[in-house]
């Protein structure tokens, strides 16, 4: 197959604000406990955090953590979860039918952000609460002092304001399953009310507020037109969630979920923009992406989990190479949207969903680590508005998708570009192309792919290291002219610097 990845260094798609490269802690199975957390344990530090799990964060560059939920923060009492932990009440956790003892919680976690050096994406509770308490736990966290919040926060030790900026109105509020779930006018005026009361405390803040929970929510559309049009003047952001599998085992069809994706999102502006034209509005609203991801390994295997105990083995997804691929196309099409995306969330970080998994003994880079880390690595800078001449295929359920998924980020401050693309067809290597004699100079400095004969290959404690990147010397410029080979099925990144 033959493709061209065109370019012009004055046509840009918009600079790629790094928090598009966040991660979601959930209070869920193990992802905070024995995930980021475990106490006695011999790879924990002094406060209970485990090192072996920090270093691989810090390796992923992880610009912002969503935190604590997710559908837990639904019915969460922010208040349970600070001060002395012996004297921090244990609840069932409605929404995953365990236990959630509080030993770790608020302040904790911002600890754990500081030493990962994330920032924070804290949700307040629009379930089974609403404004009051979202204003009180932004008090908390972000008031100097002098105020009762404020001043219980320094009680508990933490002299200074967490100062969290960016702060989601809800989760997946339209949602059957989501305790204190509303009407889309419902959540539209809530959502509209804290975010105004929040905004008084603490007009530094940013707010998100909750669209569809996925595009196959029968409200969708309507959804978003509606809360908008509640709260456009009040919010910031709009948020999207969406997780793909491969439930029929068609590997050609699983990996055009990004074209899904991609419609999703177009969708999604579309209405945001509807909505602004209505209003005759100045403003615009972005997009948070902040649910993505493959998830469906583990849905059988949790149907049987034993209730109410604490920190299960729960949404445990193993992730093979193909899964790898998707996320990097997910990746790719998150980036040529950078215009209107300007965060958006891998769930989860640890153990559920998630890139990194740990055991007693250990943690290990699942395959969909490396996608991940080579994106947030090297794709920061302003993306190029990437147009790829390229064959297609007629998906079962996207329609027509192309075989190669790609985009360019040109990094002005280091001088770099950086090409990420993903050849979908699965017995064919592809013949690339791209005219880079606009970028003066610019030298290759390495051909990055992660591929692998079987598509079911996985990383476990016992071989972490069976998916791994290698590098290609596949890719030659001449004159400024680049020629590479795209492996079939394979993750690519080719730098030039
Ligand atoms: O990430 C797992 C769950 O998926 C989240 O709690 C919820 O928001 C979504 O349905």
């Amino acid at each position: 197959k033959k493709a061209e990845i065109i370019i012009d260094k004055y046509f840009l798609t918009g600079k790629v604000d790094k928090r598009i490269f966040g991660s979601f802690i959930e209070h869920l199975g193990r992802a905070v406990y024995e995930g980021i957390y475990q106490e006695g344990s011999a790879l924990s530090d002094e406060q209970g955090f485990r090192k072996d799990t920090l270093d691989l964060v810090k390796e992923l560059q992880v610009p912002i953590v969503r935190y604590p939920g997710g559908n837990f923060v639904s019915g969460f009492h922010w208040e349970d979860s600070v001060g002395p932990k012996d004297k921090r009440p244990a609840k069932p956790d409605l929404a995953w039918g365990v236990i959630e003892t509080n030993e770790f919680g608020l302040n904790e976690f911002a600890d754990w952000s500081k030493k990962a050096g994330s920032d924070i994406m804290m949700a307040v509770n629009l379930g089974t609460r609403g404004p009051e308490d979202a204003k009180n736990v932004l008090e908390y966290c972000n008031f100097k002092g002098g105020t009762y919040y404020s001043d219980l926060r320094k009680s508990h030790g933490y002299k200074d304001p967490h100062n969290i900026k960016l702060w989601c109105l809800g989760n997946e509020m339209d949602g059957p399953w989501q305790m204190g779930h509303k009407t889309a006018s419902e959540y539209g005026r809530i959502a509209a009310e804290t975010s105004r009361l929040m905004k008084f405390m603490d007009p530094t803040i940013e707010t998100v507020a909750c669209g569809s929970s996925n595009l196959t929510m029968p409200t969708f559309g309507s959804w978003e037109y509606t809360v908008l049009d509640e709260c456009y003047d009040e919010v910031d952001y709009l948020s999207l969630h969406q997780y793909y599998g491969n439930y029929a085992n068609d590997t050609v069809d699983f990996l055009a979920s990004s074209k899904g994706m991609d419609d999703f999102i177009s969708g999604v502006v579309a209405i945001c923009d509807a909505v602004k034209a209505k209003k005759h509005g100045k403003k615009q609203i972005n997009l948070s992406f902040d649910e993505w991801n493959v998830w469906y390994h583990s849905n059988e295997q949790d149907q049987k989990l034993e209730k109410w105990v604490r920190a299960p083995h729960q949404l445990e997804d193993v992730y093979n190479f193909e899964d790898a691929l998707l996320v990097g196309s997910m990746l790719i099409t998150l980036l040529r949207h950078a215009d209107r995306v300007k965060i958006a969330c891998l769930a989860q970080l640890v153990n559920v969903i998630a890139p990194i998994m740990t055991s007693d003994t250990g943690a290990w880079r699942q395959t969909i680590f490396y996608p991940y880390m080579h994106a947030s690595v090297y794709g920061r800078g302003t993306v190029l508005n990437t147009q790829v001449l390229t064959p297609v295929y007629e998906s079962k359920t996207y329609g027509e998708a192309p075989y190669l998924d790609s985009v360019c980020i040109w990094d002005e401050e280091n001088d770099a570009l950086t090409i990420f693309a993903v050849n979908k067809s699965l017995d064919e290597d592809m013949e690339v192309s791209c005219d880079l004699r606009q970028f003066e100079g610019c030298r290759l400095a390495e051909h990055i792919v992660l591929t692998n004969d079987d598509m079911k290959a996985v990383n476990t404690e016992a071989d972490p290291n069976h998916v791994a990147p290698t590098h290609s010397d596949a890719t030659k410029l001449e004159n400024g002219k680049m020629h590479t080979v795209l492996g079939k099925h394979s993750w690519n990144v080719i730098r030039l610097t």
